[in-house]
Parts: structure tokens; sequence; C-alpha cells
């Protein structure tokens, strides 16, 4: 793999990408790894190359991570946190690209509150762009970490049955591992309640469930998602209680799962809302402080990829 070419020039999402291609940043990502449990951290396989984390939305794994990744691999490191702006989007991320590119950026990661801005802005720009999630669209590299966890404990990912539950509707994170456990030949199952579940559901190639025990009958993997308030415009639960009580995962509920079965959560947590801290916490089975180390490793696995397709001479 190591001379390999990604043949894509932004990772913009899961979706479009093969298994092959996939399997090839989690094998690098594995490299990595190794690497990044050493005492000497750093590469400089991206010396003299600039990386620029740009922020529309608030962020703490996603970005520290990439700017980690980034300083790993002796890229120089800049981290823009914008508000998204009130004028037209459109207007401003053009002119945001027109900036970009006058400093001659190598990779760009961006983070949007609108599904497409980062699309958008990488048709403007001259260097690879890393989408950091943008609306409630994708994540890709949240899907590709969270593989990559599973794989290491697991072995594998085809053949698993992984349960994604909560907030589905507003979750790129959610849309990122469907994309990517389908097409590695997982079996998703969605629990949540119908008010929490994308329209086009049905065309996912995903089995529903709105009982949680029944859903988490056999899965080798619970997935949970965040309750994502800002992202709601009106009332989609009836109380936190209530919530808890049906969709929380707890003892209990986790019964249901295979006794081998591991717990992930993207964070930033709700304890008590989505997930009770006894399983959270629960060091057998919960990859949650792993989830964020694989994070790192996936990110330098998608600098490096992203960086050998562009080239060493700069076009003025
Ligand atoms: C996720 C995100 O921002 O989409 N968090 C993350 O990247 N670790 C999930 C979330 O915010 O709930």
């Amino acid at each position: 793999m190591t001379d390999q070419r990604f043949p894509h020039r932004h990772l913009l999402g899961i979706q479009g990408l093969g298994p092959q291609e996939i399997t090839a940043i989690l094998d690098l990502a594995d490299g990595y790894v190794d690497q990044n449990r050493s005492i000497d951290k750093r590469k400089s396989l991206l010396r003299g190359r600039t990386l620029v984390n740009l922020f529309f939305e608030n962020s703490t794994r996603t970005r520290t991570s990439f700017e980690l990744a980034g300083k790993r691999l002796g890229a120089d490191v800049i981290n823009m946190q914008t508000q998204a702006s009130s004028v037209a989007k459109g207007e401003t991320l053009i002119d945001t690209a027109m900036t970009l590119n006058a400093m001659h950026l190598d990779a760009l990661v961006v983070r949007h509150p609108d599904s497409g801005a980062v699309k958008l802005l990488s048709e403007k720009v001259n260097c690879a762009v890393i989408n950091g999630g943008d609306g409630s669209h994708e994540h890709p590299t949240q899907a590709l970490l969270d593989a990559l966890t599973i794989r290491r404990h697991k072995g594998r990912l085809a053949g698993l049955t992984v349960a994604i539950c909560g907030d589905v509707v507003h979750s790129r994170v959610a849309r990122s591992n469907i994309y990517l456990l389908n097409t590695m030949g997982a079996q998703v199952r969605l629990i949540g309640p119908k008010t929490l579940m994308p329209t086009a559901v049905d065309r996912m190639g995903v089995d529903v469930y709105h009982d949680m025990r029944k859903g988490l009958d056999g899965v080798d993997v619970v997935m949970m998602l965040r309750i994502q308030n800002e992202r709601m415009k009106g009332n989609f639960i009836p109380s936190i209680r209530e919530y808890f009580h049906f969709f929380g995962l707890d003892r209990e509920k986790l019964a249901m799962a295979k006794p081998d079965a591991v717990i992930m959560h993207p964070g930033p947590m709700n304890r008590g809302v989505e997930i009770d801290s006894d399983v959270a916490d629960d060091v057998e089975r919960s990859l949650i402080r792993e989830q964020v180390e694989m994070g790192v490793a996936v990110r330098m696995a998608c600098l490096d990829l992203l960086t050998r397709n562009i080239p060493n001479q700069v076009a003025v």
C-alpha cells in the first residue's frame, strides 16, 4: 500500500468509497497506531506542508486530533475557528476560499453546520479537502475511526451486526457509518423513536427498531449517538427521563446484546440522557476512549494518502 495513490483529491464522505479504499485507509492507520504508541511519534512525511483546520462549528476531539495528526507527520498546522456568518453562505465560502488559496495550503479540514458546504468549498480551493463534519450529512473520518476500532477488536467488519442508536436523523456520524458498514458487509440496525429516524430510512439498507431491547438482541456492537439539541427545531423527544427510559443504554438493555458486545460513542456524551455512566465507563466493554486514540491514527492515514496526490511544485 505504501506507494499506492488514493484515487480521490478530497475526502468529502464515505459515500463513493469502495471496500478496497476503505481497507487501504484502515491498514495504513493500523501502522500509525503503533507509531503513536512509541516514544518517537514524529515523522517528516509532511514537512513543508501546511494544514489548516477551518471550523465553523465547535469541536474538541475532531479538531485536536487533526492538529495532532498533522503535527505528528511534520506539517505546519493552523487552526481557524470561525463563527458561521449570517451573510449568504455561498458568498462567504467563496471569499474564504480566495483567502485560503492565497495562503498556498496543502490540506484543509473543514467543519460546517450546513450539509454540502464542505463540498462547495472543495470546488473553489486548490488544496486537498477533508470533511470534518457537514451539518447532518457526513463525517467520514469518524466512521473510519469507528471502523478501525471495531476491526481491531473483532478482527473484521464483514458479517458483524452493529446497532446505531438514538438521534439518527441529525447525525452525520450515523450516515457515514451506515455507508461504511454496508460497504464492508456488516449488518446495520438503527434503533430510536420514529421522530429521530430519517424519512428515507427504508432506502438505507438497514433494519429499523423502535424497541431498543429487540434491536439490541444479539448484536456485536452498540454505537450510541448524542441527542443533538442544537440541530433540533421543535420537540423531538417528550422528556429526557422518558428518553433515557426507552432509549438510554444501561446494563439491563445491554444484556440483550451478545455477551462480548462492545460499546461505542463518538462523543461528546450526554451522560444519563443517551448513556448511563455505568456502561460508558465499563473498561471491559466500552471502547469510547480507544475511539479517540484511533481518531488520531485514522486522520494521519487520511492526510498521508491525500497529500500523495498533490504536486510538489506550487502553481502561482
Ligand atoms: C460528532 C460530531 O460532531 O458530529 N462528534 C465528533 O466528531 N466526535 C458527534 C456529535 O457531535 O454528537
